[in-house]
């Protein structure tokens, strides 16, 4: 496994790569899902590339960005085990040159959902995600569907800007009692965790959205939102207070009526 840190290097070098490349873009602290898509690649692909690099940009929480977990020497071993073959680890002086000047903006569908209490975040990963994808310029990229926003406006992006890259989405890796895996989950007392594993239960049993809503708060989680868009019931909940809060996100499928999907413009 090769790791780069200087971008002009890689540019240099990324023609020489033969066949088909595969690219998952992460922020590091890796686990079981971003392994998934990991191996994914892998599969899929003749050369697997990895970024990590923690986009400051999308952090609308100074707090947040700073206690952002990071666990670079597991990563890159956990890396080597699912079969990455290059790792990019590029620095904001690199990936910002341009000192943040020219920005990706989603005017619609980036506003909701995460958009409304995170602003300026989706502007961030896309701009940050459109940079990536450029320098790596992959046949496939995969992002995991936990951040199903995300990967909607990412998928998106890709066709509008008519970007020659197959947006791959893969399936949510949950640990036993049902919480989707999260770099964020190890920030987590112990008390936050044990109410976290309610969080999937509760969005997927309740019989519609207000329902769940209700179902988190009574459990002790302040609710960001739940909605369901596209088919999926998505919701992003805060778990413990102050130092120790927490922003989880997650999302079911639900069987809605195909005339009241919301999203058919974008997804
Ligand atoms: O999902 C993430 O980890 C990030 O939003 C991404 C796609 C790597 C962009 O920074």
């Amino acid at each position: 496994m090769n790791i780069v840190h200087c971008l002009s290097e890689w540019q240099a070098l990324r023609p020489s790569l033969g066949g088909s490349v595969g690219f998952v873009p992460t922020m590091g602290a890796l686990h079981e899902g971003h392994l998934s898509l990991l191996r994914a690649s892998a599969e899929d692909n003749d050369v697997t590339v990895l970024s990590i690099y923690v986009n400051a940009t999308q952090f609308n929480d100074p707090a947040d960005l700073a206690e952002y977990p990071s666990t670079l020497e597991a990563d890159l071993a956990a890396a080597k085990a699912a079969g990455v073959d290059w790792v990019l680890l590029p620095d904001y002086s690199q990936i910002y040159a341009d000192g943040y000047r020219y920005q990706l903006n989603e005017e619609s569908f980036s506003q909701q959902l995460c958009g409304t209490d995170r602003p300026g975040h989706f502007t961030g990963v896309l701009t940050v995600v459109m940079k990536l994808l450029n320098l790596v310029s992959p046949d496939r990229a995969y992002f995991g569907l936990k951040d199903f926003q995300q990967f909607t406006l990412i998928k998106d992006m890709c066709r509008t800007f008519f970007m020659p890259v197959e947006i791959v989405g893969c399936e949510i890796v949950r640990e036993r009692d049902g919480l989707a895996m999260s770099s964020r989950n190890q920030l987590l007392t112990d008390q936050g965790r044990q109410l976290a594993g309610r969080f999937n239960q509760l969005l997927a049993n309740a019989v519609d959205d207000e329902h769940a809503r209700q179902g988190l708060c009574a459990a002790g989680m302040q609710v960001a939102y739940v909605e369901t868009v596209g088919a999926r019931r998505c919701g992003a909940v805060v778990i413990g207070e102050g130092d120790e809060a927490v922003r989880l996100i997650d999302n079911v499928p639900v069987d809605v009526a195909e005339d009241s999907l919301p999203l058919q413009d974008i997804a």
